[in-house]
């Protein structure tokens, strides 16, 4: 299963994560607040590896979704690698502990400094979406007489069937190159011995729900690969899908994963090519939830609206993308409202349900923003001045522990300097 039904639920009229009471949580740490059962990071992981284990692979965790030290240093204690996307992102992984080489790198707008970072880290391969970025990444690795091992992020022209926002490979999208330039270009690797083409990349979109795509996808990549060999470029061992698996936010079906595994193995295997993935949503979505207090609770005419002191700053998916997220009431009562559940941000986008219908909410209950655990903290800005929200972490045995504290007004100004002369 990859649904929060295996890892929150009710007992009685109350939500729970691993037996702990989700109100009891909220009124320990405040709200709004992430938290997570670090069971579900562990049991995606290991499910997605025991599916593979036909193929050598390595499942790199992408850290842009989900990107807590703690949840990192999780992953890594698994065995799994990490794809960043920003020096950031290198930083943090190497602050979890993360080995290099297990680290891939991409990103479509990769800075100088940033380079350079990752080649002094020693990153395992960088995954490169350019000419001129591929051009940079030879002239500073050259410049440090290195070779810099990459993977071309190649953009196969296939439609993920997701929403558009999150469809990266199709044609006009900013990302990767095309196959047909690629091949036409081929000779540009030649005179380049600061990089070494070892693997070829795509990442098609998120929250992809079939199969189809993905192999449609790796298809047309392992056909690209037959053509680089045959025109010499026999160091090519790798083969990389990037993410994208879907989740159940509402009534999804679950991610076919046995089902993709098998066809992916079978292709890769016969080719001995390794395989590298790199989920994100699969591996966190699921596994955390925003705890948010109901203010107040007002009836504007035919609307009723529960304001919330979570809001789109929190967890900006409902805003952004209009996803949906279900919004359990944590202490459920008898019978059930259709209302908005909004936040207090000066937007009228800044909301988490429209015309729901969920338990009776009053003022001072908490609710729970389910699927949370992907794209909620990692994406939080501090917008109408909020500081950003606390994490909590639940253990296996119902235990927890605070992994990031709430963000104080302090901090919230620490970076701005007073350099005005008023006077
Ligand atoms: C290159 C790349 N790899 C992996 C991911 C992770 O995707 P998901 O969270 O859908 O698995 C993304 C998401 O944007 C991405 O751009």
């Amino acid at each position: 299963m990859n649904s929060f039904d295996d890892y929150f639920k009710y007992n009685g009229e109350n939500l729970t994560c691993e037996g702990t009471v989700l109100a009891d949580i909220a009124e320990e740490y405040g709200t709004p607040l992430y938290c997570y059962t670090e069971r579900g990071f562990r049991e995606r992981y290991d499910e997605i590896d025991r599916e593979l284990a036909g193929i050598e692979h390595l499942i790199c965790y992408s850290i842009k979704s989900n990107s807590n030290i703690n949840i990192l240093k999780i992953m890594c204690g698994m065995g799994a690698g990490m794809d960043v996307v920003s020096g950031g992102e290198i930083y943090r992984a190497r602050a979890a502990g993360v080995p290099p080489e297990r680290i891939v790198y991409a990103g479509v707008g990769k800075t100088g400094a940033e380079i350079a970072y990752a080649l002094d880290t020693g990153v395992h391969m960088l995954n490169c979406e350019s000419f001129p970025e591929i051009d940079a990444i030879h002239t500073i690795a050259a410049g440090k007489k290195k070779v810099a091992d990459i993977a071309i992020r190649v953009n196969p022209d296939v439609d993920a069937n997701t929403h558009h926002y999150i469809t990266t490979g199709k044609k006009e999208n900013k990302f990767g190159i095309s196959i047909e330039t690629l091949l036409e270009h081929r000779e540009f690797f030649g005179s380049r011995s600061g990089v070494n083409l070892r693997g070829i990349h795509c990442h098609i979109g998120s929250q992809i729900s079939e199969v189809r795509p993905f192999i449609d996808a790796l298809d047309r990549v392992i056909a690209l690969i037959g053509e680089l060999k045959k025109s010499g470029f026999a160091g090519i061992d790798t083969v990389n899908l990037g993410g994208g698996f879907g989740i159940r936010y509402g009534d999804e079906d679950f991610f076919p994963m046995k089902e993709w595994a098998a066809e992916v193995t079978r292709r890769l295997r016969s080719l001995g090519m390794r395989l590298i993935i790199e989920p994100g949503r699969y591996l966190c979505g699921n596994n955390g939830v925003l705890l948010v207090k109901v203010l107040y609770k007002k009836r504007s005419g035919e609307k009723t609206f529960l304001i919330t002191d979570g809001a789109m700053n929190d967890l900006i998916r409902p805003s952004l993308y209009g996803a949906f997220q279900n919004c359990f009431n944590c202490r459920q009562r008898n019978g059930v409202e259709t209302v908005d559940v909004v936040g207090p941000v000066c937007e009228s986008g800044d909301f988490f349900a429209k015309d729901r219908d969920i338990s009776i909410s009053e003022e001072g209950d908490y609710l729970a923003v389910m699927s949370a655990g992907a794209y909620g903290m990692s994406m939080a800005s501090r917008y109408n001045s909020r500081p950003l929200p606390a994490e909590v972490l639940v253990r296996p045995d119902g235990s927890r522990r605070l992994i990031r504290t709430r963000e104080s007004y302090d901090e919230l100004i620490h970076n701005e300097r007073d350099a005005i002369n008023f006077v």
